[in-house]
């Protein structure tokens, strides 16, 4: 047993910010646990070594998704763990599909499913948030983005909860690993069928764009387009039902901020944009350095696991006045929780929309949401900060 800092610690996870502060005031890269990690607590440092990609290495970190027991996961060929100047060849091929035009072309599918949503969320009664609101407006953007059917949602839902402990997994644990070989090989059936699909008839989707897309005569490979639909299924769930979810608890917790929003509800994005900084999803982000470094004053050993702690770099105050207030009248927006630099996410303005249309169906039908039966518990992830259980009464005007 080490005396490091656990930041998996549940005392932790239940709320971070005040290990984040003390780190930020006292030990801005430090190691810590589990397994010796080291992170980086302040907004400047965070910015450095994002700014530098060659050195504080995406491509690093690959082998996390290539353990022992699974050698194929298609995540580990996606853009997400690439450096340049493969990273920039993949970016510049998918972001041609991934424009404007497809958030816009996206809004009234979203806006039809979250109304179906949130009329389907029972009246007076205990519910957890978490799977009965939050996890199903990400999901319907999924599904619509690749071209899935409706009635694969469920299905979606249960590869979104296999996946979400990919990196948790023991190398003993095989019944756990099992579960991730099935789930893997159910969605690049269906990723394949909906290739498949589009090759012979190309629609005016994402997937089709996709096929169609070129940079100096090269298309994506199959092995490309693979890593690419599963980046968009590990990127675009969890993060966007995490931000829901915490949404929905700052409303049971502050009423009067609710009603306000829905007297006004030309606030949400502003709204979503303080909760972005202030409670996003993203906590962390890894890196593998290069070289030996020195960050922050701290000599970093080359191919050290550096965790850039982003939820910390969001409430520096040496960047953010009076940074742990909940203040919608910052001046925004605040990008840095999509990130920064060349990884900076694809999918936030397509995160922003289906959020803002979530919560306009949510207020437009509940005026209140009181605390449910059973308790809030935090997920245990690195990465990602979310709720796992959030029961919640909702209340109609
Ligand atoms: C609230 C919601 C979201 C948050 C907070 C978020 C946050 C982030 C962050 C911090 C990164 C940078 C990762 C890194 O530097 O290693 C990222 C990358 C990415 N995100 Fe998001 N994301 C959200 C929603 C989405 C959605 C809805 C999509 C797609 C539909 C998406 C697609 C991606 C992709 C493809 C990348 C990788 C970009 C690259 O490697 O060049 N994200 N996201």
């Amino acid at each position: 047993m080490s005396n490091r800092l656990n930041l998996l610690d549940p005392e932790v996870r239940a709320n971070p910010y005040p290990v984040y502060a003390e780190l930020r005031r006292n030990a801005p890269v430090t190691q810590v646990d589990p397994g010796g990690i080291w992170v980086v607590a302040r907004q400047a440092d965070v910015l450095t070594a994002m700014k530098n990609p060659q050195l504080f290495s995406s491509e690093g970190i690959r082998r996390t998704y290539r353990p022992s027991w699974k050698s194929d996961y298609p995540l580990a060929d996606s853009m997400l763990v690439m450096d340049p100047p493969r990273h920039t060849r993949l970016r510049a091929l998918v972001n041609r599909a991934f424009g404007a035009s497809m958030v816009s072309r996206l809004e009234p599918r979203i806006r039809e499913v979250a109304h179906q949503v949130v009329a389907s969320l029972p009246v007076g009664r205990s519910v957890n948030f978490v799977d009965a609101f939050s996890i199903w407006v990400p999901i319907a953007v999924f599904g619509e983005l690749v071209g899935l059917p409706r009635s694969l949602h469920p299905i979606i839902k249960s590869w979104s909860d296999v996946y979400g402990e990919f990196t948790s997994i023991r190398p003993e644990d095989t019944q756990r690993q099992q579960e991730i070989h099935r789930a893997v090989a159910e969605t690049r059936s269906h990723f394949n069928e909906v290739l498949e699909a589009r090759r012979r008839e190309p629609r005016d989707d994402l997937v089709s764009d996709l096929l169609r897309a070129q940079v100096d005569g090269e298309s994506l490979s199959d092995t490309d387009l693979m890593g690419f639909l599963f980046l968009l299924l590990i990127g675009a769930l969890e993060t966007a039902a995490h931000l829901l979810s915490s949404c929905a608890l700052m409303f049971q917790e502050q009423p009067e901020l609710m009603a306000r929003l829905r007297a006004q509800p030309t606030l949400i994005p502003r709204f979503i944009d303080e909760m972005l900084r202030h409670s996003g999803p993203a906590h962390g982000l890894f890196r593998m350095n290069t070289d030996e470094v020195e960050l922050g004053g701290v000599r970093i050993p080359q191919g050290s696991r550096i965790l850039l702690l982003i939820a910390s770099a969001n409430r520096d105050e040496a960047a953010i006045p009076d940074p742990d207030r909940f203040d919608m009248e910052r001046p925004g927006p605040q990008n840095l929780p999509f990130g920064h630099g060349i990884h900076f996410c694809l999918g936030a303005q397509l995160a922003r929309m289906e959020v803002r249309v979530a919560l306009e169906e949510l207020l437009a039908r509940f005026a209140r949401l009181t605390p449910g039966e059973g308790s809030i518990e935090w997920n245990a992830s690195l990465v990602m900060r979310g709720l796992a259980q959030l029961p919640l009464v909702a209340h109609l005007p």
